[in-house]
């Protein structure tokens, strides 16, 4: 059933291979399994600021028996000297079972694959994808609100946004109803929006974000990406533009989940924290069976007799 050998985009996904990511991280989360990953190293490989994903692969690694190395930056590696990403990695797969990449360049994940000797996981390549948030994002709508019918406000930076662009993926794939709000100039990009319908996303535009709040089921506020703007004029322009407050929640619908995949800046009041609308803080707790469940499957354990 999983056959993936690295884990690059979740367009790379069907529905019944993300299906099954999920049941693993729901067996996962209800028993740990320590034996899994024992004899198993992961290479945490980030050369862009992380927290949560860098340490919930390095949890989940551990809780699964596994080991752990981490390269932090390029300033502390011998990319500073001038070493390519490709020889970089080349190298480490010769030390790890799999490598986990971050990286500001779009494609980067998809170019270390081509050279790896072992599985590369995708943990953010730029503005592209970030297909393990996305199989977290799934496994937290399916826990707290639903999949299926599902009705979701995608706000914030559409544009950017690597979490939104695999998320809207993998959601066209359920039927998903999205309704897209943005700052202007941070819509989802033309040409995604484009490939989105025909994979069979229902994009429907709403007016304001009050509308898209009636509506939906599911509301995923996002960042700015301020890192990716070419100019930071551009940045200021839109910074703080929208926020989700107590007061724009006064006419929510009762069940509306909020999530965010972390870190927020300004988008969300911290008071909206202790509303049972926040589930953001159990999204980014969800990310530890996900990615138990993701290593499990990139790297079964071999049987009696095989190398
Ligand atoms: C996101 C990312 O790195 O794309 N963070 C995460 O992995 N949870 C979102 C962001 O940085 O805004």
């Amino acid at each position: 059933m999983f056959r993936k050998r690295h884990l690059i985009s979740i367009r790379d996904f069907t529905r019944e291979e993300m299906e099954a990511v999920l049941r693993r991280a729901e067996e996962l989360e209800r028993h740990a399994r320590p034996d899994l990953m024992r004899g198993r190293i992961l290479a945490n490989l980030f050369f862009e600021p992380s927290t949560r994903t860098r340490l919930s692969f390095e949890t989940a690694m551990k809780r699964l028996g596994g080991e752990v190395l981490n390269l932090d930056s390029e300033e502390a590696s011998s990319m500073a000297k001038g070493e390519t990403l490709s020889d970089t990695v080349r190298v480490i797969g010769g030390y790890a079972d799999a490598i986990v990449l971050r990286h500001s360049r779009e494609g980067a994940a998809r170019m270390a694959a081509e050279v790896s000797g072992v599985p590369v996981i995708n943990a953010g390549d730029g503005a592209g994808q970030h297909p393990t948030q996305t199989l977290l994002d799934l496994y937290t709508i399916r826990r707290e609100s639903h999949l299926e019918g599902l009705r979701i406000a995608m706000v914030g930076d559409l544009k950017y946004g690597r979490t939104v662009h695999s998320l809207a993926y993998a959601l066209a794939l359920y039927g998903a109803r999205i309704y897209p709000v943005a700052p202007e100039g941070l819509a989802l990009p033309a040409d995604l929006q484009e490939d989105l319908r025909h994979s069979g996303a229902r994009l429907q535009p709403v007016k304001s974000l009050q509308e898209a709040l009636r509506k939906a089921d599911v509301l995923y506020v996002t960042r700015i990406q301020k890192e990716r703007f070419p100019d930071p004029q551009e940045y200021r322009r839109v910074a703080g533009s929208y926020r989700i407050t107590l007061d724009l929640l006064r006419r929510a619908p009762k069940g509306l989940v909020i999530l965010h995949p972390l870190p927020r800046v300004d988008e969300i009041d911290p008071r909206v924290d202790g509303t049972p609308y926040a589930r953001y803080f159990r999204q980014a707790y969800y990310g530890v069976p996900v990615r138990m469940a993701v290593l499990s499957l990139l790297l079964p354990r071999r049987g009696k007799g095989e190398a």
